[in-house]
């Protein structure tokens, strides 16, 4: 096993690294323990990215992302209301400078999402007087704006969600304006849309919670559709917003399997593992679920305690060994978020709790989770 720097110590010499830190220390700055050059070879890896990060207001979590990954997401900045806000209103100052801090650092950039029935705005669906528009007008919307953002970036985006969270949990296609107003071919038009704006990204299905085997058999469905229509997709990915207890690796090792069966890519998509109690009976990211506050569902609002921290860095370590041995069929691993203390899971499903979903503490340091996914890394070589 290659022998590696403390992590923390490490790190910091990375942060410093990346953060044009001249200091000259007496001791050279042992090689930094990174995710990416960890797993290279396995599969990429990545953080979904916000504001703060790529513009540089947050350096200390630019550099971090810079040292520790090869692959970034927009959390937010490339969804509809971020960049079409009015109709034939188009704002790409922040999606811009997304796409820049990727390639500054050579990442592989991933564009989300195209379609999505969240943060996407009203008037979308609507006419002037606030009626349902037509087919026609939605399929018209839908074609500019994928033809127009996928276009802006092309040959510098390198893979988009085009279709996010289309399935219920039951396996039906989700009801929303998309399949109310276009109908069930609307998924295939997205897909066409943005091969037709730049044919050699590529292009995804994102969804969560697909261990749940109905909503995995819906996903199963809905892509056969696709690649029996002649759509390109290149791959599906599977989100894992975790919990410590759920999924079984079991399932999540059934799910890679299941995709990559149908012959396309496997992407993990927005890792992260909820440790606070279970606050609704659903299980994945269904972002309208919301639950009051009570002190009971925030235990831990100034640290969390070794035991659970430590269970944390098992979770991950479990997680990472299915991710692995299936590393011919994953082609990436994706954090949603960097740091614990930027994580949407601090507000959902119950806002202003303390969690802490991700290897990074909410001062940027590596938690015994980062530790434990280095160690499945070396562990797994040199199998890759
Ligand atoms: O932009 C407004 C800002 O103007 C306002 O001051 C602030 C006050 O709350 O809200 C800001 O909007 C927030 C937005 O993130 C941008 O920060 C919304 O309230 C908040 O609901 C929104 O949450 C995002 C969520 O998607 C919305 O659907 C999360 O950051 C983002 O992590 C989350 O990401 C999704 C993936 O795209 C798809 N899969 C599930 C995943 C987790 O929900």
């Amino acid at each position: 096993m290659t022998r590696r720097p403390p992590v923390a110590a490490a790190c910091l010499a990375a942060l410093a690294a990346a953060a044009g830190c001249t200091h000259r220390a007496a001791v050279p700055a042992p090689a930094p323990a990174s995710l990416a050059a960890a797993l290279r070879g396995a599969f990429l890896v990545g953080a979904a990215v916000n504001e703060g990060v790529f513009s540089g207001r947050d350096t200390a979590g630019a550099a971090l992302v810079a040292a520790q990954f090869n692959s970034v997401t927009p959390e937010n900045a490339l969804k509809w209301e971020s960049l079409h806000p009015g109709r034939g209103r188009y704002d790409f100052a922040a999606a811009d400078r997304y796409v820049a801090f990727g390639e500054r650092h050579g990442m592989f950039v991933v564009g989300h999402t195209l379609v999505w029935h969240n943060q996407t705005p009203s008037w979308v669906f609507e006419d002037t007087t606030g009626h349902p528009v037509s087919r026609d007008t939605l399929v018209a919307r839908l074609r500019d704006h994928i033809l127009t953002v996928v276009g802006r970036y092309r040959g510098r985006v390198a893979g988009w969600d085009v279709v996010n969270e289309a399935v219920a949990d039951d396996g039906s296609l989700r009801r929303t304006p998309w399949l109310s107003i276009v109908g069930e071919d609307y998924p295939v038009l997205a897909f066409r849309f943005a091969h037709e704006a730049d044919p050699a990204a590529q292009l995804y299905y994102n969804d969560y919670s697909l261990e749940n085997a109905p909503k995995r058999a819906g996903a199963i469905a809905l892509v056969r559709r696709l690649l029996a229509a002649g759509v390109p997709v290149a791959g599906v990915g599977l989100q894992e917003h975790d919990r410590l207890d759920w999924p079984a690796a079991a399932d999540v090792d059934t799910t890679i399997a299941a995709f990559a069966a149908l012959g396309v890519k496997v992407m993990v998509t927005e890792l992260d593992v909820d440790v606070l109690p279970r606050a609704v009976r659903q299980t994945g990211a269904d972002v309208t679920l919301a639950a009051a506050a009570r002190p009971e569902l925030n235990p831990w609002p100034a640290a969390l305690p070794d035991s659970v921290q430590q269970q944390l860095a098992r979770r991950y370590a479990e997680l990472f060994g299915v991710f692995l041995r299936h590393r011919g069929q994953v082609s990436r691993v994706t954090f949603w978020g960097v740091t614990d203390r930027d994580s949407w899971k601090n507000d959902w499903p119950v806002r202003g709790r303390t969690n802490y979903p991700l290897l990074f503490d909410r001062e940027g340091r590596p938690k015994p989770a980062f530790d434990a996914v280095i160690a499945a890394a070396d562990a797994a070589r040199p199998g890759f």
